[in-house]
Formats: C-alpha cells, structure tokens, sequence
C-alpha cells in the first residue's frame, strides 16, 4: 500500500449520522415496525409456521398496493391519460413478477413440514383474502356469489360490493377505445358492472382495428399488449399457486373447503381481457 493511498473511516460512525432522534422520527417509528414485526404470531412451535404466516403477509402488501396502482390506473383510462395508466401497469407488472418468484420461497415448504402445520390453521385459507378479491374484481373477474364469505365482515363486504359495482380495468379499456372512434355496441359501454364480462366479436373487431394499424393507434396498442402482459402474469401466480400446493398437500381438500388442485386448476381458464387474446388467432 502507497503511503498517499486514503484510509476508510475506522467506523462508518464517524459519518455524519444523526445519532440522537426521537423514537417516533426514526426508521423504525417511521414505518411502524413495532407493530409490523409482532404481526407474525404463530400457533404452534414448529419452525415452518414463520415462513408460512410472512410469505401470506407479505403477499397480502404487495396486493395492498397493487390495489393502490390499479385504483389510479383505471382512474387514469377513465381520465384519457394513458400516461398515468402505463406507469401504473408497470409498477404492477413489477409487483407481480416479486408474486410469482415468492412460490420459489414457499415450495421449500415439503408436505412433511406442511402436515405439522395444518391442524394450526383451522379453517383459514387465501380463499378468504378480500384483497385478493378486489383484484379479481377491478381487474374484471365478477364472480359476485365469492363475495359471501365476507358476509359477517359488514366494512369489507361493503369494499368488495363497490368494486363489483364499478367499472373494471377492461370496462375503461373499451371505453377509452370508443372515445378514440373505434365502434364498439353499446352495449359493452354501458352495462350493469356487476355482471361478469363477456367476450363478443364486435370487441374482437375493435382491438383488431388497432392491431392491424399499429402505427397509427401506437398508445392503445401499448396499453393492449400491457393488458395481457398482466394477465399473463397473472396466470403464472394462479399455476404457481396451484403447482406449489400439489407438491405439498397433494390431492387433499383445502383448509377453505374447496376441492384443493381441482379448484385451483378451474380458474387457469378464466380470461379478463378474453378479446386480447382471441384476435392474435385473426392476425
Ligand atoms: C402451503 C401453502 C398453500 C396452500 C396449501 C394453499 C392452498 C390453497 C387451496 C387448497 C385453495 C383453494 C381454497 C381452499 O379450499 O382453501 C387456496 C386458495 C387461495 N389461496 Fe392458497 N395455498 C397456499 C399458499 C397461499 C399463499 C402464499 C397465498 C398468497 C396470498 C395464497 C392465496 C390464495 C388465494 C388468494 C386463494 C383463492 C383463489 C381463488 O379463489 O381463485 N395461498 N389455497
């Protein structure tokens, strides 16, 4: 070592840190960890329950702020800003591919460790994740009668009710088209929210205007092709969801009371955007 050559600091105290702040101004006071990091109370003394209880937390934050973005995102094609609503699907997009990677986690979960486990958790399962369900339901899956199980919730089953009852993201997607001069019936327009969407080949006709002039319609193919991207996406958190439960509790019925595998396996067949995916066959 040269004699010119700088020597670290012998302690990165030596920064100009503040060192003296109030309890309530510094990091921890400032996102709440005293209550964030006594949220994970397990039921049992085995190992395992930790990683179950922070995988399902962490999810259910992502989720919270998926909402966030997905709330601003419709606001944005209901407002004609694109804009907004393309930043907003890419934050989404991020979150999504952090959901799909956590089954990475999870799947160290093996069915031994996962059988200790069960008789702890009763009959809670994802299947009661309200959150969850606002998803499905602004991103366009009206399922109403799942609404039910938050029946004895009066605050959250009020939340869900109003995102039944809303436009989803697809809805303003197609209004946004139809503001732009692209013919769609009225039908899809203006409808009952509440009812689930179905797909008609007059939409079909309508996305493959844009798609055949890409270059004139640019923006509203990007949003398009961020459309099914998500969806995408999405399919691969339900398959890993489902995959990731067969290797642990096999064909076994779930903790919620549903069929387990077979149930999980139904919704891979569920579309939001069913047009974006039906034109490219037209192409
Ligand atoms: C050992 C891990 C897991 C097992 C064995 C499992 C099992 C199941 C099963 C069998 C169902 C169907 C409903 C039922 O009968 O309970 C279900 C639904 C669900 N689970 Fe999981 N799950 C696991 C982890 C997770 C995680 C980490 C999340 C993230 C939040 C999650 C979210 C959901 C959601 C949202 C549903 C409802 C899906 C729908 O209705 O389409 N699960 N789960």
């Amino acid at each position: 070592m040269t004699s010119d050559t700088k020597q670290p600091p012998a302690s990165r105290g030596e920064d100009s840190i503040h060192w003296k702040i109030e309890p309530t101004e510094s990091y921890g006071g400032y996102l709440d960890l005293e209550r964030l990091l006594s949220a994970q109370r397990p039921r049992s003394d085995e190992h395992d329950e930790l990683l179950f209880i922070i995988v399902h937390q962490t999810a259910e934050l992502w989720m919270k702020q998926s909402l966030h973005e997905l709330n601003q995102v419709v606001a944005g094609l209901h407002q004609d800003r694109l804009d907004t609503a393309l930043k907003g699907l890419a934050r989404i997009a991020g979150i999504q591919r952090l959901l799909i990677q956590s089954w990475d986690v999870l799947s160290t979960l093996t069915p031994h460790d996962y059988v200790r486990l069960r008789p702890h958790l009763g009959p809670s399962s994802g299947f009661q994740s309200w959150q969850y369900r606002a998803l499905e339901f602004a991103l366009g899956n009206k399922d109403a009668g799942l609404i039910e199980v938050h029946r004895a919730d009066a605050a959250r089953h009020a939340e869900l009710e109003t995102f039944l009852n809303k436009p989803s993201l697809y809805d303003e997607a197609l209004r946004l088209l139809a503001r732009r001069g692209i013919a769609l019936p009225a039908s899809v327009l203006e409808r009952d929210w509440r009812l689930p969407y179905v797909a008609q080949p007059q939409v079909e006709e309508a996305w493959l205007v844009v798609y055949r002039d890409v270059e004139r319609w640019w923006d509203l193919y990007d949003l398009a092709e961020k459309l099914v991207d998500l969806e995408d996406r999405f399919q691969q958190w339900r398959f890993r969801h489902m995959t990731t439960v067969e290797r642990i509790i096999g064909r076994k019925t779930g903790t919620g009371g549903s069929s387990g595998v077979p149930y999980l396996a139904k919704a891979l067949s569920l579309r939001f955007f069913p047009e974006l995916w039906s034109l490219r066959t037209q192409l």
